[in-house]
């Protein structure tokens, strides 16, 4: 089956970045999110990310222009009913995913395929929401989107192989180098990396050193671009939280259980680098 309109749901950090791949590689795309604020938000970011494409030379004003052209931003679900492929990008909450998913399955099309970039979430649950659970696929995306070569291609033991073909072929399409996954919690990536970050902060916990040295310590003695504390911002401590509480609930093993120092913070509201603050403080003079 061949792809020409993609459908996004979710303008956040991860729907905005998906949506400006996919528009940059040529595809007609459409995202959509619940308010005229959260649209405008999202815009606004894949607008600096396209502006700073350009300022790295990654992309010429003609291209950006093109695939500015090739986007359009909207909170009707409807919108998406011709689309050939959705991913949804949306909050992780497995209700809101399959209400979601369940809305969208009665307006697209018998042959558009679904896709979900869910990080911590079972794809199986969210495809027996639709009649297309063989149309049905993860495709879990990594931050930031536009830079990170990586994609998971998830498939379920429902997700028939042409779909595993075509949405591997797509990722290969927007320059990513796609690898297979079966439905487990965490798939291949977070499996290993939600433990190891979790670790680090266990780690500031119980004063096994600074957050300086914790992430000097992985950055210079195991070549990471970023250590542990300051990836936690990056992601999100929030989203992470979210992803440790269902990876812990699927597997109930201690590797995967949320750190209280992490659980306090979230509370706080010290979500990382979207809030202003988290392991570190951003903004002006910090
Ligand atoms: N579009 C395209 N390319 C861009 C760009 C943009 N908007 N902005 C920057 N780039 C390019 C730059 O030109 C540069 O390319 P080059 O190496 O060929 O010159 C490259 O991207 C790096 O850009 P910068 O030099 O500006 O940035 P840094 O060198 O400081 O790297 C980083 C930033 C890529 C974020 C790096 O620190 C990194 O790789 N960090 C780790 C990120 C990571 O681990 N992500 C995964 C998180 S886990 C996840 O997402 C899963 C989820 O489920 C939780």
């Amino acid at each position: 089956m061949s792809i020409h309109r993609v459908g996004v749901l979710g303008a956040g950090l991860m729907g905005a970045g998906i949506a400006e791949i996919a528009a940059k590689a040529g595809y007609d795309t459409r995202i959509r999110e619940v308010t005229e604020d959260l649209a405008g938000k999202g815009l606004r970011r894949l607008e600096g990310s396209l502006a700073r494409a350009v300022e790295k030379k990654k992309l010429s004003p003609e291209e950006r222009d093109a695939a500015r052209g090739r986007l359009r931003v909207t909170t009707r679900l409807e919108d998406l009913a011709d689309c050939d492929l959705v991913i949804e990008a949306i909050i992780e909450n497995l209700e809101a995913k399959k209400e979601t998913f369940r809305a969208l399955d009665g307006l697209c099309g018998a042959q558009a395929i679904f896709c979900s970039n869910t990080s911590s979430l079972t794809i199986t649950e969210m495809s027996a929401a639709t009649a297309r659970p063989d149309r049905f696929a993860g495709l879990h995306f990594f931050n930031p989107v536009p830079i990170m070569k990586l994609v998971e291609v998830v498939r379920t033991i429902a997700t028939s192989p042409e779909t595993v073909a075509t949405v591997t072929e797509f990722a290969r399409s927007l320059g990513k180098e796609p690898i297979l996954a079966n439905d487990n919690s965490g798939f291949i990536v977070n499996r290993l990396l939600v433990p190891y970050l979790l670790d680090a902060v266990r780690a500031l916990e119980e004063g096994v050193g600074t957050r300086e040295d914790i992430d000097r310590g992985m950055e210079l003695g195991c070549g990471h671009p970023m250590g542990p504390l300051r990836l936690l911002d990056f992601v999100g401590l929030d989203t992470t939280y979210a992803i440790a509480e269902i990876m812990f609930q699927e597997y109930r093993e201690k590797r995967f259980a949320p750190p209280p120092l992490l659980k306090r913070m979230v509370m706080a509201g010290r979500y990382g680098k979207k809030s202003g603050r988290g392991f570190y403080e951003y903004g002006e003079g910090s």
